[in-house]
């Protein structure tokens, strides 16, 4: 009989995430493995819920958004007693599973971590989110796909602000870490990006607006949607909170309070939009098509040669198994050096 390997996707969906299990049902095949799918995330560990999966099931996938795995925000861990990990773990033996491959972002690859680390399943990481946040992978898929999508949603906020002479803000999801903000502002030749890592600086930001408008009577803003503007009161407002404990950022609306703050504090006509889930869906772009076949083969292989506990990553374009502790210790936000290039580009 041959061994068996459970898949599940967890927490945001987003695009690479089909190409991913597909690279990993190959390869696994390839080794001699059968795959079975567990349906949306760790709520289908403790649900049990299984779909066929085999090299027919995943051959057109690749170019598809979302998961076809469904996915959750569903936390084993969330409850205290300890009763829904011990249901993970009886659930993996009822499967009859030899390991698990998890797809997920730091909440997903962080259950994972603790399932390896304290009840000793064996369980292998595949980075993917939109945020691009993980720690020791190079890139997330996901991110490429997100930020393309938005950068088009800017280039197309700029014809009004052009035509209209307005000043336009956008906003972008990426949760506490600025990437898709950043690199989204960059790539549409903005004139201010506001993310998290930088506290606003209110002044600052007004003048480059005027300056730009005097210059082409329009301005591009993207904000993140967890940017700081100390002006309107931040912080106070108790917000809803997910399994994990993160806030559901989209209602902060900094999008429509960035420009209200530039509406009110330069008399320039300003208008918002948010792009939201918009960014997240769709058809993968080629290197996220890439990259998550790639990590999805690699999580195969780290499965065939035992190496549990660990994530398969993308370090200086090489694809390597990194112990999944090191990729969820800590998020990676944008860091000095992207600092410096702003300072440049803006
Ligand atoms: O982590 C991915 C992400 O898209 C974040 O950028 C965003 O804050 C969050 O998920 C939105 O979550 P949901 O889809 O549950 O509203």
């Amino acid at each position: 009989m041959k061994k068996k390997i459970g898949i599940l996707t967890g927490g945001g969906d987003c695009p690479g995430l089909n190409p991913a299990i597909r690279g990993c049902v190959y390869a696994a095949e390839r080794y001699g493995y059968e795959c079975v799918g567990i349906t949306d995330g760790w709520k289908g560990m403790l649900e049990c819920t299984t779909i066929p999966l085999d090299r027919a099931a995943v051959e057109y996938i690749i170019m598809k958004g979302g998961t076809m795995l469904g996915t959750s925000r569903t936390n084993p861990f969330k409850k205290d007693d300890g009763s829904n990990v011990k249901k993970c773990i009886e659930n993996f033996k009822k499967m009859g599973l030899h390991a698990l491959v998890a797809l997920g972002g730091d909440d997903t690859l962080g259950v994972a971590t603790k399932l390896y680390r304290d009840h000793k399943l064996n369980v292998v990481g595949v980075p993917k989110t939109m945020d691009n946040d993980l720690s020791v992978t190079d890139y997330t898929f996901g991110f490429d796909t997100s930020v393309t999508r938005a950068m088009d949603a800017a280039q197309a906020l700029l014809d009004t602000g052009n035509s209209h002479h307005r000043v336009m803000v956008l906003e972008v999801m990426g949760r506490h870490a600025g990437w898709v903000a950043l690199y989204t502002g960059i790539a549409s030749a903005a004139d201010y990006i506001c993310i998290p890592e930088k506290k606003i600086d209110n002044a600052e930001m007004l003048k480059k607006i005027k300056d730009a408008y005097a210059r082409k009577r329009f301005a591009l803003v993207v904000t993140s949607e967890a940017a700081q503007l100390s002006e309107v009161g931040e912080g106070q407002q108790k917000r809803e909170l997910d399994q994990f404990g993160h806030e559901i950022l989209k209602d902060r609306g900094m999008g429509e309070r960035i420009a209200g703050f530039i509406e009110k504090n330069t008399g320039i006509e300003t208008r918002h939009a948010v792009i939201g889930h918009m960014q997240r869906g769709g058809a993968p772009t080629l290197f996220d098509r890439m990259l998550g076949t790639r990590v999805g083969m690699k999580a195969a292989e780290l499965v065939h040669t035992g190496q549990f506990g660990t994530m398969a990553a993308l370090v200086n374009n090489q694809y390597v198994g990194v112990p999944l502790e090191k990729a969820t210790g800590q998020l990676k936000t944008v860091n000095k050096e992207w600092f410096d290039v702003m300072d440049v580009m803006l």
